[in-house]
């Protein structure tokens, strides 16, 4: 049996799905592919990686095996036994872009485990299964937006998630003259795990020192209360919320100049207030936000690299690459890729 699960583009709302906030991404046109069998042992094969890997019983090897492994692991927590299987992996999502390879495979694997074994979980707890997985076997502490976007996603919409309640709505991209592109950096410096994970430590932090369960019970005025690290921290979770509601109003009255608006201020958030971005990203939004015709660019992701998502006027976008090519080039010697993108239906079977 053979499954594919896409990848995911966050058009607002980072940094906010592990503070009960709000988010609006889109699954993306570029998918892990994965294929089941059962086997004599437990046998893990990607084209990508160019590797078979054999083990008696699943375990960690600080590998990308570990995304599957780590998936069984969550099932067999659940009661169900995953017997020796042969899984063959193969991609054509850019790892370290930024749009989420790894949630792609965990719900791959989720989704493929459940339907061949006839566990027929619900997708909501394939959801959490994918996320467990990442959270308690891999070791990144992140939130649900990954995994629920590459499961949940569909064609022509974005997801607007409540990850507090995950109560979501699917929002229409209609995009009509305008268009979403993807510039990868090409980057992804080391520090972005244990970043990640500092940012998600300080966030807790933020709740105690507050006394509050959840971040959506935190008002503006209290943040004063705050050393000045967290009170950055904490503005940028709150701020970037109303954004992200601001934005689906935006999007629904295909107001783009306004939603362009949002982007531009969620980058800053990031750098300044929130401090995730990083010298490559920056540059292309600021090479971006001069040139007429582009409405907003930020990073997307978790940060330290990845791409920037672009929106802009039809063709705009198309005559800047090569002169933002060069630019990048000359600035850090490292290339720049172009993604053309589409929004496209979660995990299948194919
Ligand atoms: C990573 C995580 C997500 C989310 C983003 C930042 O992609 O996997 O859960 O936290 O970073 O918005």
């Amino acid at each position: 049996m053979k499954v594919k699960a896409p990848g995911r583009i966050n058009i607002i709302g980072e940094h906010t799905d592990y503070n009960d906030g709000y988010v609006l991404p889109f699954a993306v046109n570029r998918f892990v592919f994965l294929s089941i069998e059962r086997s004599e042992k437990y046998l893990f094969c990607s084209e990508t990686m160019n590797e078979t890997v054999e083990m008696d019983e699943p375990k960690k090897l600080n590998s990308w095996t570990d995304y599957i492994v780590g998936v069984m692991k969550s099932f067999e927590k659940r009661g169900y036994h995953v017997p020796p299987v042969r899984i063959e992996v193969s991609s054509n999502l850019p790892v370290g872009a930024g749009l989420s390879s790894s949630a792609a495979i965990e719900v791959a694997s989720a989704f493929a485990i459940s339907e061949y074994f006839g566990f027929n979980l619900p997708k909501l707890e394939l959801v959490k299964i994918a996320r467990e997985a990442e959270v308690e076997f891999v070791g990144v502490r992140c939130g649900i937006m990954d995994q629920f976007t590459s499961t949940f996603g569909k064609k022509d919409h974005a997801i607007f998630l409540d990850t507090m309640t995950l109560e979501y709505e699917y929002v229409p991209l209609k995009l009509e003259g305008y268009e979403i592109d993807l510039v990868d950096s090409n980057v992804k410096h080391e520090l972005s795990s244990s970043e990640y994970n500092k940012r998600r430590r300080e966030c807790e932090e933020i709740l105690k020192i507050l006394g509050k369960k959840s971040f959506r019970e935190i008002r503006e005025e209290e943040l004063s209360k705050l050393p000045d690290t967290l009170r950055k921290r904490a503005q940028h979770v709150l701020e970037e919320n109303k954004r992200v509601l601001e934005s689906v109003e935006a999007l629904k009255k295909g107001d783009f100049e306004t939603l362009g608006k949002l982007l531009f201020a969620s980058h800053e958030s990031l750098r300044d207030l929130y401090e995730v971005s990083c010298e490559e990203t920056d540059f292309i939004v600021d090479f971006l936000r001069e040139k007429d015709g582009i409405l907003g660019a930020r990073m997307v992701g978790g940060g330290f690299g990845g791409s920037v998502i672009v929106l802009s006027k039809k063709g705009v976008f198309e005559s800047l690459k090569e002169e933002l090519f060069e630019a990048y080039k000359e600035q850090f010697g490292i290339e720049p890729s172009f993604l053309q993108i589409e929004s496209t239906d979660g995990v299948q079977r194919v």
